[in-house]
């Protein structure tokens, strides 16, 4: 059942401007019959959109959400529904330090449950002003640190941080979860896999996978499955490449002719103006993503040339950590697909994987990031020195 849009609203969405701004949908799903839940939303730039998740932990004491999305009278509703079930929101984690998206909605949710304790990853910071959490909007009398002042529910869960890194701009780190009971593992943004349909959250909202679908401005936003494929196959590449490689910008001129066509005057088409045209073979960079058409577990691109490049050796240590879970059997990461079956012997192999393939390389649909990559290290933003060891 679809709620009502006055219970999708979230009045913060100026604080970090994304797609779908005022008004945040969110599909609820039962992950694990009984323990393990997830709230998922879509967030992105200009149609850009992917899904964002949190989950909601069963532990004795009651319910523990990790890393928080927009707490619109939907999700509050929601949770509020668990509560009875099961018991009532006992813990709120932030388990990064970087990740905007999932820090923002953090002040709004931790309201909504007074009595949770809050705690968050260390070294957080903000960009442009370095904030104190306090004006971050964490409340300071029931806000702890992670690790530092301890750990929640430690004789159910396990605690694994990945960092505190240096990207020079500011510090990278995210806390794993893993629940002992139910061999899952929470995570934030290292890793995630990527489906090869849409994700079920688009249901609720196809916009985004229909805008992308189109080859030209003047095409209406129709909808059946095989637009709704290639639109998500086209979002993923922008998500992970952020300028796909194949991929042309076309003259202004010709992007405005294609504007104001009959079906495409309204706002949710952007009155038809649609600066791409996608090039032959652009689907082979999605496949590769997607080997044999299976998602699998991998780091983001985005994140492997970007906040990693020069990090190999932290990643494989700490997925080194994690596949000495012998009972892992589910990774929940907070974007695409969740659950990711897994076993303690393919985060292994994942490792493994990492180590002997090359690393955030420079050419095909990398170029976009390396180039990004190389100007930050030129302008002396990021550190450019590799810390291997
Ligand atoms: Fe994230």
């Amino acid at each position: 059942m679809t709620a009502p849009a006055a219970q999708q609203r979230w009045p913060w969405w100026p604080l970090l401007p994304l797609y779908p701004y005022g008004r945040r949908r969110t599909l609820r799903r039962e992950l694990i019959p009984g323990r393990l839940w997830s709230f998922e939303q879509l967030q992105g730039i200009w149609y850009v959109a992917v899904p964002i998740r949190m989950t909601v932990l069963r532990v004795r004491e009651g319910l523990l959400l990790y890393a928080p999305v927009a707490p619109t009278g939907e999700v509050l509703a929601g949770l509020r529904q668990l509560e009875e079930q099961v018991g009532p929101v006992c813990t709120i984690v932030l388990p990064t330090a970087s990740g905007l998206e999932h820090k923002l909605p953090l002040p709004a949710l931790a309201r909504a449950f007074p009595d949770a304790q809050v705690w968050v990853t260390p070294r957080q910071w903000s960009f442009p002003l370095p904030l104190p959490p306090a004006w971050l909007g964490f409340p300071a009398a029931r806000t702890r640190v992670l690790l530092e002042e301890g750990v929640p529910h430690g004789d159910q869960l396990e605690w694994l941080p990945l960092g505190p890194l240096d990207l020079g701009l500011g510090t990278f780190m995210e806390i794993a979860c893993f629940d002992r009971s139910s061999g899952s593992l929470l995570l934030t943004d290292a890793l995630v896999a990527i489906p090869p349909e849409p994700p079920e959250v688009f249901e609720l909202d196809p916009t985004p996978l229909l805008f992308h679908a189109r080859e030209r401005g003047d095409e209406p936003l129709d909808d059946d499955p095989r637009r709704r494929r290639r639109g998500w196959q086209r979002l993923v590449l922008f998500a992970n490449y952020l300028r796909p490689r194949l991929l042309e910008v076309p003259p202004l001129a010709q992007v405005l002719r294609h504007c104001l066509a009959p079906g495409c005057r309204n706002p949710r088409s952007h009155f038809g103006f649609y600066p791409f045209r996608w090039l032959p073979g652009w689907q082979d960079d999605f496949l590769a993503l997607v080997p044999g058409g299976q998602s699998r577990l991998q780091v983001a691109a985005v994140l492997e040339r970007l906040v990693f490049p020069r990090q190999r050796q932290a990643l494989v240590g700490w997925i080194g950590e994690l596949a000495a879970l012998e009972t892992l059997r589910w990774v929940v990461p907070a974007h695409y697909e969740a659950p990711v079956a897994c076993s303690a012997a393919a985060m292994a192999s994942l490792a493994d994987r990492i180590q002997a393939s090359p690393w955030a390389p420079d050419q095909g649909p990398w170029q976009t990031l390396a180039g990004i990559d190389r100007t930050l290290v030129g302008l002396g933003v990021v550190p450019g020195e590799p810390i291997e060891t």
